[in-house]
């Protein structure tokens, strides 16, 4: 199974809803909102209104991406999403925080970062429903991808056939129709994917991303 969340962050703000509707037309399968409070990173992004107006104009899951420095003062902010993603290196106690996010029934996930070790994650992977590997640095779109990140999730990968998980292997940034089928190569099926999927005809571009995974999937034999 493949997952295709598109990043709002790359949508044009100013008819998001219309953005919106292209990308589920398209076979999205939930929306990646990405939070951005200008200390984690250098930028702005979402707030929880965006999470309550969105709900009037899709059905699609939810999924906020906190790159906050304080998530833990806010997660109940967000609790109208499906998935809360923390970013892992955002948290002093990353288990008390997924367990927070659990509390609040939501889903979870835990983004790390390209400088940090995915290793050191292993006492989460049980408790989370995602585990996003970022292959750019968090807080802008259309950088490039990083391929080097590809080991995470090949380490992900043969760690969950080995231990019986079940969460999902996610990649955030830099994902297109090239660096798709890389990922899924390695052994992710999650994308967060922006300025690849807010680009033109942004339904075709929806559709063309899962198809390019489908196609990296069926070479795989
Ligand atoms: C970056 C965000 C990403 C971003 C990806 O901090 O977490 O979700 O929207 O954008 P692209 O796909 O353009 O790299
Ligand atoms: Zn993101």
């Amino acid at each position: 199974m493949i997952h295709i969340s598109p990043s709002l962050l790359a949508a044009d703000t100013a008819h998001l809803a219309t953005a919106v509707c292209a990308a589920e037309a398209g076979g999205a399968d939930s929306l990646h909102v990405d939070v951005m409070d200008g200390r984690y990173v250098a930028n702005y992004a979402f707030s929880p209104k965006t999470l309550t107006d969105l709900r009037r104009v899709t059905k699609l899951p939810l999924h906020a991406h906190l790159e906050v420095s304080n998530p833990d003062d806010v997660l109940s902010l967000f609790a109208t999403a499906e998935m809360i993603i923390v970013q892992e290196d955002t948290t002093p106690d990353l288990a008390a925080t997924i367990a927070t996010v659990r509390r609040l029934g939501c889903q979870v996930g835990v983004a790390v970062n390209r400088s940090r070790s995915v290793e050191a994650l292993a006492p989460v992977l049980p408790q989370v429903d995602l585990l996003l590997v970022m292959a750019v640095e968090p807080g802008f779109g259309g950088q490039p991808f990083d391929a080097s990140v590809l080991d995470k999730v090949r380490w992900l990968h043969a760690r969950r056939c080995a231990c019986g998980l079940r969460f999902a292997i996610g990649v955030d940034g830099g994902v297109n129709l090239t660096t798709i089928a890389q990922c899924v190569v390695a052994g992710a099926d999650f994308f967060a994917v922006g300025s690849a999927a807010f680009v033109g005809d942004i339904t075709a571009s929806v559709k063309a991303l899962r198809e390019a995974a489908m196609a990296a999937i069926a070479s795989e034999g």
